[in-house]
């Protein structure tokens, strides 16, 4: 069966409504991978309907592109690829990126593309989460190589509403990725509506909370090395925050029915609001993969089930997972 499409904002790409999310499988900070499972997992989505993954230039170090780029070789029509350039030599004294002109922009895409394999991406997103001096040379040089055919459109990944607005000053932004679940609801207080109005997609990352919207993580669970999420144990600040996380998903028991898991309720929660193109549930195995897509015909969240969302979280309430 066909997976469903929305179309991506003003950019009129169609989205399969579930992509991949291809950070952990780029092998740094979500502990070990494996990348013939990570490249099993990118055929399984591909073979199962999936036309959406996303990546970018600092996950793995460029190893998640150039594991994106080994999968879609003699099929790259297959794929829609959205990849991101910023942090690459980012200047934190400063709070500047290292592309201080449109010529290095420009070139630092080009590097995306060489190790994507490919002569083109679908979407290019500044990952840069807040305004900074550079955000101009980024519109611009987005701009230059959108006229090349080099990009199909561009994009920003934030939460921050001013710097998005900054960012879409000329209406040419046709993508936003933000962090959006049932833990993290602050985008519908105005992100989602400001989306809506000026037709730019919104691609929903982080709607497990990090694996917390599955229900497997208990308050002794242990991280491997590695893995970032050890300091939900070691920090005591975080520490804190996980503990309350576990209490909700305590309280979220009741949207895991027979037929229906936690995390494909976490999944459908997302999709549910109308501003949502696509969510990028983050995946290393094709075992994740083949759970996540499961949420698409699992039993649909109804009356009740929206009731006990937002008793845990208001609309608009909740706390950012990912600070940015
Ligand atoms: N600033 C940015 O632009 C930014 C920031 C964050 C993420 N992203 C993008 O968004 C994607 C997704 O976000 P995310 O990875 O932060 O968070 P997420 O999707 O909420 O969580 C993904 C993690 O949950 C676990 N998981 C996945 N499917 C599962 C399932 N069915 N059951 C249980 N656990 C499952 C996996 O980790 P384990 O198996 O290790 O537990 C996976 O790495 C990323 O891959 C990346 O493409 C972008």
């Amino acid at each position: 069966m066909a997976l469903k499409t929305r179309t991506l904002g003003k950019s009129g790409i169609a989205l399969t409504e579930l992509g991949l999310g291809l950070w952990a499988a780029g092998g740094s900070e979500w502990g070990p991978t494996d990348d013939r499972a990570a490249l099993s997992a990118i055929d399984l989505g591909l073979e199962l309907g999936v036309n959406f993954f996303d990546t970018a230039d600092v996950y793995g170090d460029g190893h998640s592109e150039e594991l994106l780029g080994r999968a879609m070789q003699g099929r790259r029509e297959r794929f829609i690829v959205a990849t991101k350039i910023g942090w690459r030599g980012f200047d934190g004294a400063q709070r500047r990126t290292a592309y201080t002109d449109v010529d290095t922009l420009v070139a630092g895409v080009e590097s995306n593309l060489q190790r994507l394999n490919t002569d083109y991406v679908d979407l290019i997103q500044s990952h840069i989460s807040f305004r900074d001096p550079t955000m101009e040379i980024f519109i611009e040089g987005f701009q230059r190589l959108k006229r090349a055919g080099k990009v199909r459109a561009y994009g920003v990944s934030t939460s921050d509403f001013e710097y998005l607005k900054a960012f879409n000053h000329d209406g040419g932004c046709a993508s936003l990725q933000i962090d959006y679940s049932i833990l993290n609801r602050t985008a519908e207080a105005e992100i989602l509506g400001y989306c809506q109005a000026q037709g730019i997609g919104v691609i929903v990352r982080g709607a497990l909370a990090m694996g917390i919207l599955s229900g497997k993580f208990k308050e002794d669970s242990s991280f491997p090395a590695g893995d970032f999420r050890q300091k939900w144990l070691s920090d005591p600040e975080q520490n804190a925050i996980f503990k309350q996380d576990l209490k909700k998903v305590g309280e979220l028991a009741c949207l895991g029915r027979s037929g229906r898991t936690l995390a494909e309720a976490a999944l459908q929660f997302t999709l549910l609001h109308p501003a949502v193109t696509s969510v990028i549930p983050g995946v290393k195995t094709p075992d994740q993969v083949r759970a996540n897509l499961a949420a698409l015909t699992a039993i649909p969240l109804d009356a009740n089930d929206r009731s006990a969302i937002d008793r845990v979280t208001p609309a608009g309430g909740g706390r950012k997972i990912w600070p940015a």
